[in-house]
């Protein structure tokens, strides 16, 4: 297993085209992860990234819905993860790391089977365990911006963000 440095590196290089995207409200997080849902194949392995708050499970609740899941969308804070096996565009697990304590948790809280599943995976807090998730697909930043939030979304595969509209 490559240490962390080396594995942000390595990332950093892989998921080398970006774009960014104004979320003047909650409306608009969501319909950019519902956008996000229909231009994604499986696998994929998403990072969500922001403070307390940015929006990550408000994007999640959109790609969700994008996937054509119609019940409701909890934040996995306390259960660390929600799995969605019977989604119609395929298994999705979403997850949220704020909780662990550090990296080695993961294994020992049983999630690492979610890790290999055939699916999409959604990670919100991804930093708590950088080193031992696989690399991600694509990698959302979320930072406030006036009353709403900017997204900064990079990917591996340039052509899912060209498929994206403003
Ligand atoms: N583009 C936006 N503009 C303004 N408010 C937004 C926007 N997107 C989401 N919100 C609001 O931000 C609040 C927090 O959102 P959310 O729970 O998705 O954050 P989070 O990043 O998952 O936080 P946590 O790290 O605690 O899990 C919600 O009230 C949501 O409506
Ligand atoms: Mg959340």
């Amino acid at each position: 297993m490559p240490g962390p440095a080396r594995y942000t590196r390595w990332m950093t290089e892989a998921l080398s085209h970006h774009r960014e995207f104004e979320l003047s409200d909650e409306t608009a997080t969501l319909a950019l992860g519902s956008q996000v849902a229909g231009k994604a194949q499986v696998p994929q392995i998403i990072f969500l990234r922001g403070d307390l708050g940015a929006g990550k499970t408000t994007f999640s609740r959109g790609f969700l819905r994008g996937r054509g899941h119609d019940g409701s969308v909890k934040s996995p804070t306390y259960t660390l993860v929600e799995p969605y096996e019977s989604v119609p565009g395929g298994p999705v697990f979403h997850l949220d790391l704020y909780r662990l304590g550090d990296g080695q948790e993961l294994a020992y809280l049983g999630l690492g089977d979610y890790l290999s599943a055939e699916g999409i995976l959604l990670i919100e807090w991804p930093e708590r365990a950088e080193a031992q998730l696989p690399p991600a697909t694509l990698d959302i930043t979320l930072t406030p911006e006036g009353s709403g939030r900017k997204a900064t979304v990079r990917a591996a595969d340039p052509a899912l963000l060209e498929a994206l509209s403003d």
